[in-house]
């Protein structure tokens, strides 16, 4: 079986387009490389053209997935794969491979109708190396790909069959929380290279959004520490505290986006090796803070996780 190999671009519908690029650029240190005819806003964090496409179509939530694979032969052992599951799959135009700068592409949806792509021949420039607005480090991308999201899907273990048995990809492990009496909350891990997980989901079915949060991975912790005070010197919200996780060991934050869904930003998790990785299972998110908080501007109220 074949496996994508990497997250390569998020696209992002949103609402106030102005109020993205100064979050993205200000608070979390990517870089505008292009606004397209459209309105669309290209947004650099390496040697890639892009890892997002932000769009101003309004929907404050994830508009696709791009998963990415190593070339032509891949992409094809791909639709296959998606074929022979019954997934209806749509090539892609040459408009389409052109505006996300791919040199293959195809499109599907996954078990939750959430608009997918998998391509090959990104658009990368080593000739323009990636540089922050910001005074940081940068960000630990490569064979990792752009970080990790994490979505709310209809049927998990669905979700479980796709993304394991039709994209290839690994369970790195479970999450497992009760955070009341009678109250779950299960959410179950992927990789697809040496990142920990590439993708996460919970399920809860019709959710008002797709997309719980995205994460960039930082250089240093440094990055994570400056962004945090930051974030509140500017009455960016932070949703949960600094803290550290149990499953990838990320020391990491979240804040608001302007669209509602929170980003991740963090630094040193553990890495997957397939050749000796072993499932876990873990009844807790951290192993110290990720205090959950109330956003409101000039205070926070807590309570815990
Ligand atoms: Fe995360």
């Amino acid at each position: 079986m074949i496996s994508v190999s990497q997250l390569g671009y998020l696209g992002l519908s949103v609402s106030d387009m102005a109020a993205w690029e100064q979050f993205a650029t200000t608070v979390l240190g990517l870089a505008v490389n292009e606004h397209a005819d459209d309105g669309s806003l290209y947004l650099r964090m390496d040697e890639y053209h892009h890892r997002f496409l932000v769009h101003p179509t309004g929907a404050d939530d994830l508009a696709y997935i791009g998963w990415e694979v190593a070339d032509e032969h891949a992409l094809h052992a791909v639709a296959d794969q998606l074929g022979a599951a019954g997934v209806e799959v749509t090539p892609g135009t040459p408009e389409e491979r052109a505006i996300r700068r791919v040199a293959g592409l195809i499109r599907f949806q996954d078990p939750s109708g959430i608009p997918s792509e998998i391509f090959y021949g990104p658009l990368v420039h080593f000739d323009k190396p990636f540089q922050s607005p910001r005074p940081i480090s940068g960000f630990k991308t490569g064979e990792q790909g752009l970080g990790h999201f994490v979505i709310l899907v209809n049927d998990a273990e669905q979700s479980i069959n796709f993304y394991r048995d039709v994209l290839g990809m690994r369970i790195s492990d479970y999450v497992h929380i009760t955070p009341a009496p009678g109250t779950t909350f299960q959410a179950t891990f992927f990789h697809c290279n040496p990142r920990h997980h590439s993708l996460a989901f919970i399920e809860a079915p019709n959710p008002p959004k797709r997309l719980n949060h995205f994460m960039l991975q930082t250089q240093s912790l440094n990055d994570v520490g400056s962004t945090y005070y930051l974030c509140q010197d500017q009455d960016v919200p932070i949703t949960m505290s600094l803290g550290r996780h149990t499953n990838d060991h990320m020391t990491s934050f979240y804040m608001q986006t302007p669209s509602g869904f929170a980003v991740e930003y963090g630094w040193g998790a553990r890495e997957v090796d397939d050749t000796t990785w072993q499932v876990q299972m873990h009844t807790s998110g951290s192993i110290w803070g990720h205090v959950r908080r109330t956003a409101s501007l000039g205070g926070v109220a807590q309570e815990q996780a």
